[in-house]
């Protein structure tokens, strides 16, 4: 009883005082700010900008950019969600600074592309499609459709703005072809770039910026542009690959982990666009069989994958209630118990995949449905209702988390699954790997080998998985040492590459990105688009490896990813959590609960 009115109460605080979700907001004293959909990046830097504008056209977009050029302003493209982790769409250093001696006029300024979205023109004989950059992905897969097209690749969520999800290199799962991320589909590229011209000298504001359009041919140029992170300009326009309707044939088996290193190749080869879910601590996997089926085969199944849907607040506040006593307990066992329930919970409903469209019911295997209404999922994201909100809303006792995607290369992928293995297997507390279970576990994603200067270099398997964050950075995390263990391995010893809309910020440290034969190249091109760096920030120089990850490495940075731990006070000693070797990848150093003291 206390326990329902707590959650009540907590939920009726989440609405009475829900931070706007509009990640770009103005407060009542006119300083306006840059966030994303949860409310913080993973720096937990504020981004204060002095202005922002809308464009709504291609001339629009020009003259902001011709704006910011003339008067030497720090700029950034953001979005109508915000979907990222890392602080990518901040003009600035996040410290209400402007990144770096651009002074000029004072300020920085932001461009949304929020309202820059509605561009969408399908071309049916040469199966492409052009849309503005702020064009929402869902729309155009519909659009698409709607001239019996479909896009072979995309992201699984669908909140994403399509300039947003190239400028990461964001992707679903496919070896197949061209493979299954958005940036390899791309045919042409418009972008609006400051021309480098000294502005001063010239009177008219056409000449401090201007529009480019790229293809394959411009070689190097355009295999930077199609993932650039927003670094080299503003995307304006974006055409991309269709093909003819086909639909999707999915049955989701629940099996054994067991023999998933020695299958994981294979399943990829097999399936077009298979993945697998892996729950380490419950020793299971789903495996979803996915291929393309002939457009006529029966069926009008719909992906509604449940996690993505608009949720009732007062579960979403139970919930992470939920979690925080389970952390403030220490808890691993009641974070099975919970999961375990939530993951059979999930099979009974199919993911969120239904068979028929009207009924909206999971009736059982297979699912077979049009590509477009199965690639993507998404819903919460357009909810009108602050008492049905995704899971991570940005307002106080909402989920609140990080997560790690690590794409490792597959020649690679079964040493690391038995290294996981390995490392749960010796693990004293048997329910150590548990918490990640409650954000579905490990998902495995097949990416191909890009020619994107900086999409992946080889073919690969990603890594995704999704912890508990405490809203006091302070705080350490319940059995933090397995995944910071996992990430350092996935990256250090197995030559990972982080995705760049994920992750915390060590990950980005050198040692993961220095190691692409590519990013010298995309630099080169980068300088050639933005010669003064206006697109370009203290964090975009950082994890392009042009500026060193400054280690400060203050008491308590390895909490969140700022520094790996070389020391008990970048831990946190005070509550015995202290800096240790992995238990498998020895060279790790993680912060490790020790109750006995130091
Ligand atoms: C629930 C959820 C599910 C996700 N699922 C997947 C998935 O399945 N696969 C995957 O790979 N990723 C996934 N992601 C990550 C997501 O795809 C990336 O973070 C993506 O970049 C977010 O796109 P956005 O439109 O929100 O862009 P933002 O995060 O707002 O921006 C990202 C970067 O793009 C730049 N940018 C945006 N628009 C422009 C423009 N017009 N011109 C130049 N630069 C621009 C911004 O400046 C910024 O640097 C998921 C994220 C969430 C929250
Ligand atoms: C965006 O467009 C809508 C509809 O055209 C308009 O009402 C709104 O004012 C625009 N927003 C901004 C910030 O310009
Ligand atoms: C630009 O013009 C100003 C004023 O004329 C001058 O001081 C400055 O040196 C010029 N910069 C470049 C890069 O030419
Ligand atoms: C965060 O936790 C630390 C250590 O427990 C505490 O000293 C601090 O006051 C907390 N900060 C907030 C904002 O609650």
């Amino acid at each position: 009883m206390r326990i329902l009115l707590a959650l009540v109460l907590a939920t009726l605080l989440l609405l009475a005082d829900a931070f706007p979700p509009d990640p770009v907001f103005c407060d009542a004293s006119g300083d306006c700010f840059i966030t994303n959909s949860y409310g913080t990046w993973n720096t937990r830097q504020v981004c204060k900008v002095s202005q922002i504008v809308y464009p709504s056209n291609e001339e629009e977009l020009l003259e902001a950019v011709s704006y910011g050029a003339k008067n030497k302003l720090k700029m950034k493209a953001v979005t109508k969600f915000s979907h990222s982790i890392p602080p990518l769409a901040c003009p600035g250093d996040g410290d209400g600074g402007d990144g770096g001696g651009h002074s000029g006029a004072g300020g920085l300024l932001a461009i949304s592309t929020a309202n820059y979205s509605r561009g969408i023109a399908v071309d049916v004989t040469s199966k492409a499609v052009e849309v503005d950059g702020g064009a929402q992905l869902q729309a155009v897969l519909d659009e698409a459709a709607r001239h019996g097209l479909a896009l072979a690749a995309s992201p699984y969520w669908n909140g994403l703005s399509v300039a947003g999800i190239l400028s990461t290199g964001s992707h679903g799962s496919s070896w197949r072809g061209k493979g299954g991320a958005l940036h390899d589909h791309v045919l042409k590229l418009r972008m609006v770039v400051p021309s480098g011209k000294n502005s001063s000298s010239s009177s008219s504001h056409n000449e401090v910026a201007k529009i480019v359009t790229l293809t394959p041919g411009d070689g190097d140029l355009f295999y930077a542009a199609i993932v650039s992170l927003g670094t080299m300009g503003v995307i304006s326009k974006v055409t991309l690959e269709l093909e003819p309707m086909f639909k999707r044939s999915i049955t989701n088996v629940r099996t054994s982990d067991a023999g998933l290193e020695d299958k994981i190749v294979a399943f990829g080869n097999e399936h077009e666009f298979g993945d697998v879910t892996w729950y380490p601590s419950k020793r299971e996997a789903v495996y979803r069989i996915d291929d393309r089926v002939p457009a006529n085969t029966p069926g009008n199944g719909i992906n509604e994958f449940v996690g993505f849907q608009p949720t009732l607040a007062l579960a979403i506040v139970a919930q992470r209630a939920l979690e925080e006593t389970l952390e403030a307990q220490r808890s691993s066992n009641g974070k099975c118990i919970a999961s375990r329930a939530q993951v059979s919970l999930l099979e009974s409903l199919g993911y969120g995949l239904k068979n028929t469209h009207g009924l909206r019911l999971f009736t059982g295997y297979p699912v077979v449905g049009f590509q477009h209404k199965i690639q993507t999922a998404g819903g919460c994201q357009e909810s009108k209702s602050r008492l049905l909100i995704c899971g991570w809303d940005s307002a106080k006792h909402a989920l609140f988390y990080l997560e790690s995607g690590i794409t490792i290369p597959a020649q690679s992928i079964a040493a690391f699954i038995a290294d996981v293995k390995h490392l749960r297997d010796s693990h004293p507390d048997a329910g150590a790997l548990c918490g990640i279970d409650l954000y579905t576990g490990i998902l495995l994603r097949y990416v191909a080998a890009s020619r994107a200067l900086l999409g992946k270099p080889f073919d690969g398997v990603d890594v995704g998985f999704t912890y508990y964050r405490s809203r006091n950075g302070s705080m350490p995390r319940l059995n933090m040492d397995v995944w910071q263990e996992v990430e350092q391995m996935a990256i250090s010893k197995y030559g990972g590459v982080p995705h760049w809309g994920k992750n915390t910020p060590v990950t980005f440290s050198n040692a993961g990105t220095g190691r692409s034969p590519r990013l010298e190249r995309f630099v080169k091109e980068m300088r050639k688009m933005d010669p003064s760096g206006l697109f370009s920030t203290r964090w975009s120089d950082r994890i392009l490896g042009i500026k060193a990850m400054e280690e400060q490495k203050n008491p308590g940075c390895a909490l969140e990813g700022l520094c790996i731990c070389s020391r008990d006070e970048h831990c946190a000693p005070e509550k015995s959590y202290h800096c240790r070797p992995g238990r498998v990848f020895t060279a790790a150093r993680v912060c490790r609960y020790e109750s006995g003291g130091s």
